[in-house]
């Protein structure tokens, strides 16, 4: 018997993004109560002066509502066309249930499919890669895809080598049919002998043993080497994927891990000094699967970054993983 296929649309594209950033500013002053360090190390081999922490009012669910909400308002899409939500995410308190699902129904979301996904700071481009193929396939009209993050809570703030990195916050975006395309093929994949580069200091099970909480730990020279190694070979990749190349591109949005990784890729790709890249590590740290919807928020809303222009994202993070795709802006 043979089976009726969904169909879709022959192209999807990005129609809008929104963004969360929490309340409090944390400099790097105030770090150095916790750790050996100086505003001046942190600030000289990483770009971060500041990031933002969540405040009392504020979570991984508010943020993520905040920047869905914005999102699909941007778009101008009626929710009832909406059939996915994606959640990007690691740090999201319950294995189960997921937090999706919630997120729709207070987006007003009826009956939508919605799931978490975990490819930590390659989680934005893995779930666009989700959205685009629900999109071409049919299975979904549009699809919103939130990356939220509040990795301040599994900081270790004693920690010299992770405490001054990362930040919280939420981005997010709506995937839709398009007549032309506005997606490039995805270049991801992972690699597992790495999954102790960046780790989790210990299983739930032990937290539950010990009752203290499982932090972030990471041999940060080791995800720098491979950052600025094989990630700029993908980065080269995805733009050959999508057919273009290094001076057709308008705006470079790496994952906000490093100023330094940010630099190398840019010698690496030969990019042409017109080309915008994205520097919101400066102010917002490292926030995760959030970064690049969170920098693509910014860049458009300086104007820095145009809508209609043609961008490289990629974002790389623990499992090892790693995503890249060529996108035009919304
Ligand atoms: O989203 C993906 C997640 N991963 C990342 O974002 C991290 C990528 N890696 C990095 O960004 C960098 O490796 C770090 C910023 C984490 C560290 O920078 P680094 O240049 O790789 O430092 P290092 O570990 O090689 O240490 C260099 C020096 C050492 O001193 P000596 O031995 O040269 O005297 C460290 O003791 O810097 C010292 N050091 C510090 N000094 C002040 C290490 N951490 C600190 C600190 N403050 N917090």
């Amino acid at each position: 018997m043979t089976l009726k296929a969904s169909v879709g649309s022959p192209f999807a594209r990005i129609l809008s993004v929104g963004a969360a950033t929490p309340s409090r500013v944390i400099d790097n002053e105030y770090l150095l109560q916790y750790i050996d360090s100086s505003d001046e190390w942190i600030t000289q081999r990483t770009g971060i002066r500041e990031r933002r922490w969540i405040g009392e009012d504020e979570d991984i669910k508010t943020l993520s509502l905040t920047a869905g909400r914005q999102a699909i308002e941007r778009a101008g899409v009626d929710v009832a066309e909406i059939d996915a939500v994606i959640l990007s995410t690691i740090s999201h308190y319950h294995q189960t249930p997921a937090l999706a699902p919630q997120l729709a129904t207070e987006l007003g979301l009826t009956d939508a499919a919605a799931f978490d996904i975990s490819a930590a700071c390659a989680g934005f481009s893995y779930g666009l890669a989700q959205a685009e193929a629900l999109v071409r396939s049919g299975q979904a009209r549009y699809v919103l895809l939130i990356a939220g993050e509040t990795i301040s809570e599994i900081t270790d703030l004693t920690d010299r080598g992770t405490a001054f990195l990362f930040g919280d916050g939420a981005g997010a975006v709506l995937v839709g049919p398009s007549e032309t395309n506005g997606i490039g093929p995805v270049v991801w994949g992972s690699d597992g002998s790495q999954a102790g580069v960046i780790w989790q200091t210990k299983s739930w099970q032990d937290a539950v043993a010990d009752g203290t909480w499982p932090k972030l730990g990471m041999d940060g020279r080791a995800v720098f080497k491979w950052a600025t190694g094989f990630i700029a070979q993908a980065a080269k990749k995805a733009l050959e994927e999508a057919g273009i190349t290094a001076d057709q591109l308008d705006v470079f949005i790496p994952h906000q891990a490093n100023n330094r990784i940010t630099d190398t890729l840019l010698r690496y790709l030969k990019l042409p000094e017109n080309v915008v890249v994205a520097r919101t590590i400066q102010t917002l740290g490292n926030n995760s699967a959030a970064t690049i919807p969170m920098a693509m928020d910014a860049l458009l809303a300086s104007g820095e970054a145009k809508s209609g222009q043609t961008a490289l994202i990629i974002g790389f993070g623990a499992g090892l993983v790693y995503a890249g795709q060529v996108i035009t802006l919304p």
